[in-house]
């Protein structure tokens, strides 16, 4: 029989690393979700831009549970067929030449942070190894992600930290070409940083940064653990801005829900990764690989991705129009279904008050921040899901309002 929990028990058997919303969600569907006491919600938080084809994609149930029929773990002693599926697509639908797998986000990051400081070993020695990242950044929670990453409070209290680490202002071409030098291996940008309130890097930026990585014979990485598989309308951000990476990393979406990362990359950066330099125990695993492969089958195509592009628009309209009824907004920004609200100055530190309202009226939303709401919904949401959503968003932030008068 298995034990009743609630949230009380979070208290008692969870390390306390996460402050998680009252409820306990038990069932999700497409967009909607289900708590302990059989209450629903509309879904537009998605996982934290994890659940692009929603909870429960009847694809992805099938294609799971065919590959656990078959074979679920065989460690990188033996490859395997979905593996290999998954890495040929990768290629072909992006500049990538090689592939290599991990479980998260964060894991990505660091095959990537490790292979650039590895490549500019092999080639230029070991005074090569600066990375530029850019302010408020956010790329994972390992130690040497952490360190990279532009928000010093995930770092204190865990130093000593990997050195060799500078930040830049995020969008600042003077500064990154101020900072960028022969010493530098690697420079690291969100396309869209999202941790830290969606905030999109400008054409300018990211081309400069391309020409000044070529100039320094640095590499250029992506992270596009948040922007990728669909999120913004192409597969990968990259490709809205027409400026290529040397490495790409990519999680959340990629796995729907299942557990994957992957860093892509050139296959002379790839060389650098030679026999036993880098690995994981289940990167590549059969079962998270089955799944990612069905993820893109469906992304990847036309249709879908001009329907971002679109649903982006029903969520503006919407949006502007609750703004004018209830003024707590001072922007949205973002693309596709990445979107961030910010709250008008006076409302400034008050996002996760928000947030627990629209919970209260039956709307998943989430932070980006202290001041920001972002949404990040199922990329197959359908209209209907829209409405209801921002309906229940729109008795929220009037709740909001008034409790903030
Ligand atoms: C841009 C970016 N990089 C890295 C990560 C870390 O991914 P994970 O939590 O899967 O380790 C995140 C997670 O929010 C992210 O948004």
């Amino acid at each position: 029989m298995q034990a009743s929990v609630n949230r009380e028990t979070f208290e008692q058997v969870m390390v306390p690393n996460y402050s998680p919303l009252p409820i306990i969600p038990v069932k999700g569907k497409g967009s909607r979700v289900w708590d302990q006491s059989g209450k629903e919600y509309v879904d537009f938080a998605g996982g934290i831009a994890v659940n692009a084809l929603g909870h429960c994609h009847p694809q992805l149930i099938t294609a799971l549970q065919q590959q656990a029929e078959n074979l679920w773990h065989l460690s990188n002693v033996w490859t395997n067929e979905p593996a290999l599926r998954l890495a040929k697509q990768l290629c072909d639908k992006t500049f990538a030449e090689r592939v290599y797998f991990a479980n998260s986000g964060a894991e990505a990051n660091e095959a990537a942070f490790k292979l650039a400081r590895k490549f500019a070993y092999d080639h230029s020695g070991e005074t090569k190894h600066e990375i530029i990242s850019c302010l408020n950044s956010f790329h994972g929670r390992t130690l040497f992600t952490v360190s990279v990453g532009g928000q010093p409070k995930y770092k204190e209290g865990f130093e000593p930290a990997p050195k060799g680490i500078q930040h830049i202002e995020f969008n600042n071409c003077q500064a990154l070409s101020e900072a960028i030098s022969d010493k530098t291996c690697a420079v690291v940008i969100e396309p869209i940083q999202g941790e830290s309130g969606i905030i999109p890097a400008t054409d300018d930026f990211l081309q400069t940064a391309r020409s000044l990585c070529d100039s320094h014979n640095a590499l250029l990485i992506f992270d596009e653990i948040q922007t990728g598989v669909g999120r913004t309308g192409k597969l990968y951000a990259y490709q809205n801005y027409g400026v290529t990476p040397d490495i790409l990393t990519t999680a959340k979406a990629l796995g729907g829900g299942f557990p994957i990362g992957a860093m892509l990359c050139l296959r002379t950066v790839a060389q650098s990764f030679g026999i036993g330099s880098h690995g994981s125990t289940y990167g590549g695993n059969p079962l998270a690989c089955t799944v990612a492969s069905t993820v893109l089958d469906l992304i990847d195509t036309p249709e879908l991705l001009n329907a971002v592009t679109q649903k982006h628009e029903i969520f503006s309209q919407h949006l502007e129009r609750l703004n004018k009824r209830h003024p707590i907004f001072h922007e949205f920004r973002g693309q596709g279904l990445l979107i961030g609200c910010e709250l008008k100055e006076e409302f400034h530190g008050k996002a996760r008050q928000l947030l627990q309202i629209a919970q209260e009226e039956g709307v998943m939303v989430l932070i980006a921040g202290l001041n920001v709401i972002r949404l990040t919904p199922s990329l197959i949401i359908s209209d209907q899901d829209i409405e209801d959503g921002m309906s229940r968003l729109t008795r929220a932030v009037k709740r909001f309002q008034d409790e903030n008068k």
